[in-house]
């Protein structure tokens, strides 16, 4: 399993500015300047899915072949987000390949509220669960997680939402069991941007103003996730030199219902002038492309339409063409790699701070082959 430390690249919930609103309004104190924000996104790697195996093999083996006697306790943020559904299914499909036993692995749904996450966590904690793995509903709320987790002597896999980098530096200083395991969002929003250049400003100017005018439909605005996406599929296009003009920048917090909304305003409000449509989830895409149709407006035609994560029914209209393009989350790396951690750590192994895996930019070109591998 390809892994690789950014802690420093990663500087990310410490970036306190959101994005939402045109015009990237700065809400709070911004990153100083040798934080992410400089940053260029990681390149992609290729994926090693035999060494990736082997190495899994090899993890579940070094446990001494114990693990189904442990006890796995899974906190994730909310259930009804699809995403995390892909992500927790095939979690607990991996830990059971592994050796776990399915009456141990324990998966609770904190329906987004931290308070019914830290007592689902207290729970665990009172029921002695060897290792934990959770997808906080605030990543803010981290520090609070982790010192009531590690006071308790359980080691923790955090998924998902990224902790602050200084709590992750917390960990290191105190030698702490604790990990995160998770993509960098900075690569999908780039990928999200260089779809759109990849079609050329001829093709996109709809309008012919020699901008590209966009509106910007976010996910949850505490989540990095939605503030890189966000920040970085714009400045994908401003770095290939294009101007742009966002129209309108909404907070959907991931939910297809919320997208639909917002979008079928703004196409209300601006009509034609819309020409991209950014949204950083594929459920508020999706969303989005009903109110695209609603309005009339054709994508690929007269409007264009970008998502994040590869649900299938997204990777359909990829490859229908009534999606631009969608940018691969892969669930079965992050999954697999978070339960090798929590293996690692059962079998009194350290883990880096920080788990990274690779994006894939999908077009109509690969759409397929993502649709076979995630259906
Ligand atoms: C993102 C994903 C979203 C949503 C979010 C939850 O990585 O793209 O669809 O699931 O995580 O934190």
């Amino acid at each position: 399993m390809k892994k690789k430390i950014i802690g420093v690249i990663l500087a990310t919930a410490m970036v306190a500015t959101l994005f939402t609103g045109c015009g990237s309004k700065t809400e709070e104190a911004a990153a100083p300047a040798d934080t992410a924000q400089e940053e260029a996104a990681p390149e992609a790697e290729d994926a090693a899915p035999a060494e990736a195996a082997d190495a899994a093999d090899a993890t579940a083996e070094a446990a001494g072949g114990d693990l189904a006697s442990k006890k796995v306790g899974v906190c994730i943020y909310q259930f009804s987000d699809n995403f995390m559904t892909l992500f927790r299914t095939e979690l607990e499909n991996y830990l059971i390949a592994q050796g776990f036993s399915k009456d141990n692995i324990t998966i609770v749904d904190g329906q987004n509220d931290q308070a019914t996450q830290t007592g689902q966590i207290d729970n665990f904690i009172n029921d002695k669960v060897d290792v934990l793995i959770i997808n906080p509903v605030n990543s803010s709320s981290a520090e609070t997680i982790t010192d009531k987790v590690v006071e308790a002597g359980i080691p923790l896999v955090y998924i998902n939402r990224e902790p602050s980098k200084d709590e992750e530096q917390r960990w290191a200083d105190n030698g702490w069991n604790v990990t995160y395991v998770g993509c960098d969002a900075r690569q999908s929003g780039t990928m999200q941007g260089e779809m759109i250049v990849d079609l050329g400003l001829e093709a996109v100017d709809l309008n012919g103003d020699g901008k590209i005018q966009y509106i910007m439909v976010e996910g949850d605005p505490e989540n990095v996730d939605a503030q890189y996406r966000t920040e970085f599929s714009v400045k994908a296009l401003t770095d290939a030199g294009l101007e742009v003009e966002c129209l309108s920048d909404q907070v959907g917090n991931w939910q297809q219902a919320e997208a639909q909304q917002i979008v079928a305003n703004a196409l209300g409000q601006y009509t034609t002038d819309v020409e991209v449509v950014f949204c950083n989830n594929d459920a508020m895409a999706l969303g989005a492309l009903q109110a695209i149709d609603a309005a009339g407006r054709k994508v690929g035609t007269d409007i264009y339409l970008v998502g994040v994560d590869a649900l299938s029914e997204a990777l359909e209209n990829v490859l229908a063409g009534t999606m631009t393009g969608t940018v691969f989350n892969d669930h079965f790396s992050q999954s697999h790699s978070a339960a090798d951690a929590a293996i690692r750590f059962i079998n009194g192994e350290g883990n880096d701070n920080y788990i990274g895996c690779d994006y894939v930019k999908v077009t109509q070109d690969n759409a397929q082959e993502i649709l076979d591998m995630v259906k």
